[in-house]
């Protein structure tokens, strides 16, 4: 059992009615102006930026909208936030939708509150010392960034792009509204990529060669059962609120630190490698995490066996029955078969996406930079490792 330090601040207001808390929400901050930001339209289209700006003139916050982020969200509109914002007098931000809305959020925090280009924390040349408070609305259940210290921003002003995270406690945003009907109008394939990356922020705590908390696998195990579970129902009936309420809030613990305490720290070698295939491919989160998995776990589950195994048995049900090994292997078989009947891709041509042999060796490089040479816990990976595990997920 590793020491480990546990934060978890937002306020979550979950719920049917919880978007009537908004207003109320937002004035507790004590905000003069507020930055409504949001993504491509879903939420104007709902009708839910409606509801929003009644319920920041209802707390009498003062307010400048800023919209159109994208999936992989850009430095330049960060960069264009920051800039408005400044301007504006702004000091609250708002975001209305998913990932990608929160993370260039709390990137535009980041800028406003530090001095120098805010790329750098991205880069990790420097740490910044804080960031302007963030408040959500969540619209999609999937990345967990409404309660996570992590932002992940896509840099479009360099040659082949590239998608990098800063992690500080400082981004966790103040309050999270989280309607599960909100995410009734997701297509099925975003509704499979959410549940793919909930999955993956607590296999990715899971799959670690160091101790473990019993507790803390009891939480892990649980949380990817009903995940699986509630995945399988969305497929069949997307309107179905018990479901989408389990995910949402699946999501929301499976990335705030829970499924992870006492464990080390966790393996993060896929998501690794997905921030590489979605700096140059542009790939959404969920689907390149399910497109590499398998191609990762056959490459070190040997390495791992407990882990495996023991996530065959108590997540799979596969019968613990004849060798480890094969046990370990059937469980793997059978969450890849998961992940195509929810829709997902298991290889990266079904991906879309046929990488060159000099495009595998970049992306490969530069993941085991972000580690300092290496990354992962369950087998410690080296960049030939990360190049062998792409070829081998074509
Ligand atoms: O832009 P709009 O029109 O809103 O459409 C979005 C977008 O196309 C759509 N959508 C969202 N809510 C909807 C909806 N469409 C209909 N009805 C709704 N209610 O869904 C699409 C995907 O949205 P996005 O915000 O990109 O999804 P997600 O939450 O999966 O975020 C992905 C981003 O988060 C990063 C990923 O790398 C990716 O950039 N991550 C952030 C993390 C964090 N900050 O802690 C951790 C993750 O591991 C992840 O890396
Ligand atoms: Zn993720």
């Amino acid at each position: 059992m590793f020491d480990f330090q546990y934060f978890a601040p937002t306020k979550v207001a979950f719920g049917r009615n919880s978007l009537q808390k908004l207003s109320s929400l937002i004035a507790e901050q004590g905000c003069k102006k507020v930055l409504l930001h949001y993504g491509g339209g879903s939420a104007e289209r709902s009708g839910l930026l409606s509801v929003v700006r009644g319920a920041l003139a209802a707390a009498g916050a003062a307010f400048v909208e800023l919209g159109g982020v994208k999936p992989n969200p850009r430095l330049s509109l960060v960069r264009e936030g920051i800039a408005l914002a400044r301007a504006e007098g702004v000091d609250f931000l708002l975001a209305v939708g998913g990932g990608s809305v929160i993370d260039s959020a709390k990137a535009i925090g980041y800028g406003l509150k530090n001095q120098g280009d805010v790329w750098d924390f991205y880069e990790g040349l420097r740490k910044p010392s804080a960031c302007m408070p963030v408040g959500v609305v969540l619209t999609i259940a999937a990345a967990g960034s409404e309660m996570s210290n992590s932002s992940v921003i896509t840099n479009d002003e360099v040659e082949g792009w590239l998608k990098r995270s800063c992690n500080t406690d400082y981004a966790r945003p103040r309050f999270a509204v989280m309607d599960p009907a909100l995410t009734f109008t997701l297509p099925p394939y975003q509704t499979a990529c959410g549940c793919t990356d909930i999955l993956m922020h607590t296999m990715e705590r899971y799959f670690t060669s160091g101790g473990n908390m019993q507790i803390t696998d009891s939480l892990a195990e649980g949380l990817m059962r009903t995940v699986i579970a509630n995945a399988k129902l969305l497929v069949s009936n997307p309107a179905d609120y018990d479901a989408r309420a389990e995910v949402m809030w699946a999501g929301a613990v499976s990335h705030n630190g829970l499924t992870g305490c006492g464990n080390n720290g966790g393996d993060w070698a896929v998501h690794g490698i997905e921030h590489e295939l979605g700096g140059l491919y542009d790939v959404a989160h969920g689907a390149g995490l399910a497109a590499v998995w398998t191609a990762w776990a056959n490459y070190v589950y040997k390495d791992c066996l407990t882990r495996f195994y023991l996530f065959a048995v108590r997540v799979m049900g596969v019968r613990p029955s004849g060798t480890r090994e094969g046990v370990a292997r059937e469980g793997i078989e059978r969450f890849t078969a998961f992940l195509a009947d929810i829709g997902m891709p298991v290889t990266l041509s079904e991906l879309g996406v046929s990488p060159s042999d000099e495009d595998i060796a970049r992306m490969a490089r530069l993941c085991a930079a972000t580690g300092g040479g290496k990354k992962g816990s369950a087998k410690i990976l080296y960049a030939a490792d990360i190049a062998q595990i792409l070829k081998n997920a074509v």
